[in-house]
């Protein structure tokens, strides 16, 4: 039977016909993953010796030049016989519980001409690190991962959906979804989470509906660390597409370490915003960013790039934490979520929402105001743990509203 040593774990593991990805967490090692189905690529691992097959993945996920210089995927490898492999990145990630929970759309807007904000009600908090995603399952249509947008502790979960033409999320959406209408949530899933351990600067680059993580992450990151520097980069089309620039300008007059570029790629006209390409703009600036952490979120195809700019530039590929928004090219509403455990949990106390946690109700038929008056009842009778409930600013009241 083939057996499996992980750089970065003292003990070897047995495979038997599993994939790198699900031995490893089978056996409760922390690997980076994300989707495992081959199409984020936060699973990349470098192949140090062994031989593997791989499962059919997204080019995007593992480049022909990647596979070259012997990286693979681990949510899509199957060892041949004993290999020896290193996932990338300095710092472990995060393990939360994968929960599959039901919500109930609260509001919708039409924040630009191609995103709409839903805002969510789950039937229980999610816990989740700022960065992460969640598959979500709108009617009975396949799930789509969408990554949250608030602070971990939030009582909303909100959401930028890019309304993709013809995709059928998209579509309902678009032109179907409702406020009150309920939705199935699978997650927390994603490695290009905040690292809580790290304190370095951190320079957010985010593409069109990629806001959503990256605010989640600022105002997480602002609200443990009021000190550290951050530096957003946005990039949309047109000034027409610039949103959320409020909220975004109210956290940037609190925090004086917080520096927001909002970078339109065909301005049609003059203006005093950053304009052009969003990696050359970023690659302009990277000599002041040499001891950052990157993270990066929205169309591969600049994900890549910027990627790219920055490692070419010398900058280390552990800095770099990227969720690039790859197409859901397959119907995984079926798949069997990972298996979770809950170790790194302790470092986690800052960011997290742990004393929230609770055994999952019956699957009744489910409402918030039901729910919301319930949890006060409990947590007026429980001594909160620390938590991140203590949100940066006090939106998620007036999400509700
Ligand atoms: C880890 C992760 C996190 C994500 N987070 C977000 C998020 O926060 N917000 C968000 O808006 N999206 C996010 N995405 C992308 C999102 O999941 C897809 O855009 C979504 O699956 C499209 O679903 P659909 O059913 O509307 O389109 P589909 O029915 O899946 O696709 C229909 C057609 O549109 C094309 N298409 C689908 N998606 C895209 C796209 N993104 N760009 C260009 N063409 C596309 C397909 O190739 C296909 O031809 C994320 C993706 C991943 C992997
Ligand atoms: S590509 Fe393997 S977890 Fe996403």
């Amino acid at each position: 039977m083939p057996k499996l040593t992980i750089r970065q774990w003292p003990l070897p593991i047995e495979t038997g016909k599993r994939t790198i990805l699900d031995a490893a967490l089978d056996r409760g090692v922390p690997f980076p993953h994300g989707c495992r189905t081959g199409e984020c690529g936060a699973c990349k691992c470098l192949l140090l010796s062994g031989d593997v097959t791989m499962k059919n993945y997204d080019s995007g996920a593992l480049t022909e030049s990647e596979k070259s210089a012997g990286f693979v995927l681990a949510c899509r490898a199957k060892p041949r016989a004993d290999v020896h492999v290193a996932w990338l990145g300095g710092t472990v990630a995060v393990e939360l519980p994968v929960r599959r929970l039901r919500a109930q759309i609260t509001n919708i807007e039409q924040v630009s001409p191609i995103i709409k904000r839903l805002y969510l009600w789950p039937e229980e908090p999610l816990q989740f690190a700022a960065g992460q995603f969640a598959r979500l399952r709108f009617a009975d249509l396949p799930a789509r991962s969408y990554s949250m947008a608030n602070a971990p502790g939030d009582e909303v979960l909100e959401f930028h959906i890019r309304l993709i033409p013809g995709g059928q999320a998209s579509e309902h959406i678009d032109s179907h979804l409702k406020v009150g209408d309920e939705v199935h949530i699978e997650g927390p899933y994603g490695s290009a989470h905040l690292r809580p351990e790290d304190d370095s600067p951190l320079v957010l680059v985010a593409g069109s509906s990629g806001l959503a993580p990256a605010k989640s992450i600022v105002r997480t990151a602002l609200h443990s660390q009021p000190e550290r520097r951050v530096h957003l980069y946005f990039g949309v089309r047109s000034e027409a597409h610039v949103y959320d620039e409020p909220e975004l300008k109210v956290l940037a007059s609190r925090y004086k370490n917080l520096r927001i570029d909002t970078v339109l790629s065909e301005p049609g006209g003059k203006t005093s915003r950053r304009t052009g390409n969003l990696a050359e703009v970023v690659s302009n600036d990277l000599e002041s960013h040499r001891s950052a952490q990157f993270y990066m979120a929205g169309p591969p195809e600049m994900v890549n790039a910027v990627s790219k700019a920055v490692t070419e530039f010398g900058i280390h590929r552990e800095q770099i934490h990227a969720d690039p928004f790859h197409v859901t090219s397959t119907d995984s509403a079926g798949e069997e979520p990972p298996r979770n455990f809950n170790k790194l949990l302790e470092g986690m106390r800052g960011l997290l929402t742990i004393g929230r946690l609770r055994t999952p109700k019956a699957r009744e038929s489910f409402s918030p105001a039901k729910a919301l008056q319930e949890r006060a009842e409990v947590e007026s009778r429980e001594r909160p743990i620390a938590n991140a409930a203590d949100t940066p600013d006090d939106d998620s009241q007036r999400r509700m509203n």
